[in-house]
Order: structure tokens, then C-alpha cells, then sequence
């Protein structure tokens, strides 16, 4: 059974990503949010995988409620 994700923000990390591979946290433990160091280990939950094909400014969840992970889809404003 997977545990609850932890709320780490209910404003979405805006950042730009360099183009290529990038996992994004689903647990809200990482100590480098919002990417995935592996403190999900034992939580039952994995990072999403996600790829960046050129340069962009984007919208990630961090209040871990989005339906559109790994990207911010306004959940945060009904918490
Ligand atoms: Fe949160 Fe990996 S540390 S999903």
C-alpha cells in the first residue's frame, strides 16, 4: 500500500528544463524537490518520468494533488 504524498508547496515550481530525461518527484520527500532523489524508497510511490525535447519554462506540481503529472494543473487551489 502506497503512502500519502506530502504537500510540499500549493504554488508550483516554476523552472526551466534543459532538453532530455527528467524524474519528477511524487512523494514530496525528496530533499532536491521537485526532482527525485530516491527518498521514496519504502513509500510505495515512484517518480514520473518525463521527457524535455527542447529548452523550456514549465509548471511543475509540487502540491502533489495534479491530475497531469508531472505538470501543475491548478489542483493547488482547491487545497
Ligand atoms: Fe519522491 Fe523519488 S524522492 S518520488
Amino acid at each position: 500500500m502506497s503512502e500519502e504524498p506530502k504537500i510540499v508547496d500549493t504554488s508550483p515550481v516554476i523552472i526551466e528544463l534543459e532538453p532530455g530525461t527528467h524524474a519528477w518527484c511524487a512523494c514530496g520527500r525528496s530533499a532536491n524537490h521537485p526532482f527525485c532523489d530516491g527518498s521514496h524508497a519504502d513509500s510505495g510511490i515512484t517518480p514520473v518520468i518525463f521527457d524535455i525535447e527542447e529548452t523550456s519554462k514549465v509548471a511543475l506540481c509540487a502540491c502533489k494533488k495534479t491530475s497531469g503529472a508531472p505538470f501543475c494543473d491548478g489542483s493547488h487551489s482547491a487545497i
